[in-house]
């Protein structure tokens, strides 16, 4: 796609939300023929890749910022821009397969994205459970933090074959809701908002807890930033 001009923005596009409370940063090139395209990127992570240890090893976080996340990122860029030449060219014979690509990948960097975030070190504010409004918020909707916490554990555990776990801010009602994703995207609902995932394809921890998915989730408890995933609930609420 030939690039007339470039401007870079901070709110109006897809995923512009969950850019301003996660980091990422976007910039559009904008063709009078095939409209404007989003430069995605790959954010960096508000903390070093050994800080998670011992819950999360640095190599797992390495590998899987660098070189799993920046794939997702890679992959919407690719789609998105194949589909800005199909707009140009009007041949939309692959329209099928480059839509797919856009909704895996884009569901991958949006889900990474907001993962890197719900996390700290413990140094940091990791799994500290202060009187936020998500705490409330969590009981009213689940009966009690223990309750939801089973729920969403088990959720994690049980996702067939790679995916994640979700708590989403439902906007009809404002009730809180935990749902699956298997790969990035499929099994999603509408009108919900995810503040708070688990990613438990197995390149999330298979270096240290090999098939033990279940070690993996209940250590990833102790390194919940609930300060972010509040300030995640309260956006979603505005
Ligand atoms: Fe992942």
């Amino acid at each position: 796609m030939k690039t007339n001009r470039r401007t870079f923005i901070g709110s109006g596009i897809a995923l512009a939300g969950m850019a301003a409370t996660t980091g990422l940063t976007s910039a559009q090139d904008i063709d009078a023929k095939a409209g404007a395209l989003t430069k995605h990127v790959l954010p960096n992570l508000p903390y070093g890749y050994s800080e998670l240890e011992p819950f999360i090893d640095a190599m797992t976080m390495e590998l899987h910022h660098s070189k799993h996340h920046k794939a997702y990122v890679d992959g919407l860029n690719k789609a998105e821009a194949e589909l800005a030449k199909a707009r140009t060219s009007g041949d939309f014979s692959l329209i099928q397969h480059w839509s797919k690509q856009c909704a895996f990948h884009g569901g991958g960097h949006a889900l990474h994205s907001l993962f890197w975030q719900c996390m700290a070190p413990q140094s940091k504010g990791g799994g500290t459970m202060d009187a936020y409004p998500i705490m409330n918020a969590i009981i009213t909707s689940f009966g009690s933090f223990e309750q939801f916490k089973k729920q969403f554990t088990a959720a994690a555990i049980a996702v067939e074959g790679s995916g994640w776990a979700l708590l989403h801010y439902r906007k009809d009602d404002g009730a809180l809701i935990i749902l699956q994703a298997e790969n990035q995207h499929k099994l999603s609902s509408w009108n919900t908002v995810p503040i708070l995932g688990i990613d438990v394809w197995e390149h999330a921890y298979y270096l240290k807890y090999q098939n033990k998915r279940a070690d993996y989730v209940n250590a990833w408890w102790n390194i919940v930033n609930w300060k972010a995933v509040n300030a995640f609930y309260e956006q979603a609420k505005s």
